[in-house]
């Protein structure tokens, strides 16, 4: 007889205990990037909803805004760094292919011998993480996870591109997540579209780049580095037609009406979008929406939190209350999920 291979002890309930924001010091307004685009801030602000966002500097890296977003999540936890078994970072504007970068930050916040991993989903990216740090809990693998949505997309930018330099932003959230008495975080609504690549794509790989190099090299010309592209009317088209289906799908394995939830916080993409979504979900007017792209961009795996810290900051919304998140983008991927706010620090 093969021998017994043992389960971890799985516990009932995941929720989120704590949330941590890194905003880049340095704020761009519309004002300083239209030249470039042939754009204006009036055309920005109402095509998009954005006036403002932010861009790091050198020193505001991926590792080092994902560390200080975290510290700030743990705090609101009330969890140490020696108390967290898992690190699960969400990005996709990590220069280094390896290490994985949650295995620095875990390192930087002092842990030892902590699972850490990145995943790669776009602007969905926060909800997958966030589903897969649920479950680890639930399973009984990790009694505390910290997940980081966080980027650095203006390292991505074209500056000339109209699509998407006025788009993009940076930024890092971290969110700590734990057992809970009562379900805190419901099952995730989440897929993808690989045959939409062409949507939202870096470019070129860095295979194609280097063989460029070696041309410009050898014939004195010139060679473009990868940028990040975007068919932005494909997107939005997918978003305001296909992800009010992710949403009922979401709020129905959570059990759960639009008339249940306190706030929705969907990825930052565009003001435009989230009204479409609105009133596709008949969404009554007092639910707190997110509206943080206005003055932080579209921060990709990093919006959510970052987002759902606007709402907590403002006092628009409480932790405890029930919100549904909604991450879309690249892959084209989705993933959603209702959940019960964490507290700030
Ligand atoms: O985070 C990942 C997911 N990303 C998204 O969800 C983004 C989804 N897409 C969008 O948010 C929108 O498509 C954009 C904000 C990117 C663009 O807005 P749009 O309303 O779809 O613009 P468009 O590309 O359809 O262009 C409309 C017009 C065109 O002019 P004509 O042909 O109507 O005369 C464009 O040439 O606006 C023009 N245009 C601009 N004008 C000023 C396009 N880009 C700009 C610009 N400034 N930056």
């Amino acid at each position: 007889m093969p021998a017994q291979i043992a389960t971890a002890t799985p516990v009932a309930h995941a929720a989120l205990l704590g949330l941590g924001v890194y905003r880049p010091r340095r704020v761009v307004p519309n004002a300083e990037i239209v030249d470039r685009i042939d754009s204006s801030d009036e055309w920005i602000r109402t095509r998009s909803g954005i006036e403002a966002r932010h861009w790091a500097d050198a020193d505001e890296t991926i590792v080092s805004m994902s560390t200080a977003a975290a510290r700030d999540a743990l705090e609101a936890a009330g969890v140490t760094a020696q108390q967290i078994d898992a690190v699960v970072l969400a990005t996709s504007s990590q220069m280094v292919l390896g290490p994985s970068a949650g295995a620095v930050v875990a390192t930087e916040l002092g842990m030892h011998d902590t699972a850490a991993f990145d995943v790669s989903a776009g602007c969905a990216g926060f909800c997958y993480a966030l589903a897969n740090a649920a479950n680890l809990v639930r399973a009984g693998q990790a009694r505390h996870v910290l997940v980081i949505g966080v980027e650095r997309l203006s390292d991505l930018l074209d500056q000339d591109d109209r699509t998407c330099a006025f788009i993009f932003a940076d930024g890092a959230g971290a969110v700590v997540v734990g057992a809970a008495e009562e379900e805190g975080i419901g099952p995730v609504a989440w897929g993808s579209d690989g045959s939409q690549t062409a949507a939202i794509k870096q470019d070129k790989d860095f295979q194609q780049y280097f063989a460029e190099v070696a041309e410009a090299e050898a014939t004195g010309g010139h060679a473009e580095r990868p940028y990040i592209r975007m068919n932005g009317a494909a997107v939005f088209r997918w978003a305001v037609t296909f992800l009010e289906k992710a949403c009922r799908d979401a709020l129905d394995q959570a059990g759960v009406t639009v008339e249940d939830l306190d706030a929705f916080v969907p990825h930052q993409a565009n003001g435009r979008i989230t009204d479409a979504l609105l009133r596709a979900l008949h969404m009554p007017e007092s639910i707190a929406v997110a509206r943080d792209i206005a003055q932080t961009g579209n921060t990709s795996a990093a919006s959510i939190p970052m987002a759902m810290e606007q709402l907590l900051r403002s006092g628009e919304s409480k932790p405890g209350d029930t919100a549904l998140l909604l991450g879309f983008g690249a892959g084209l991927a989705y993933a959603g999920q209702v959940v019960r706010l964490p507290a700030i620090s």
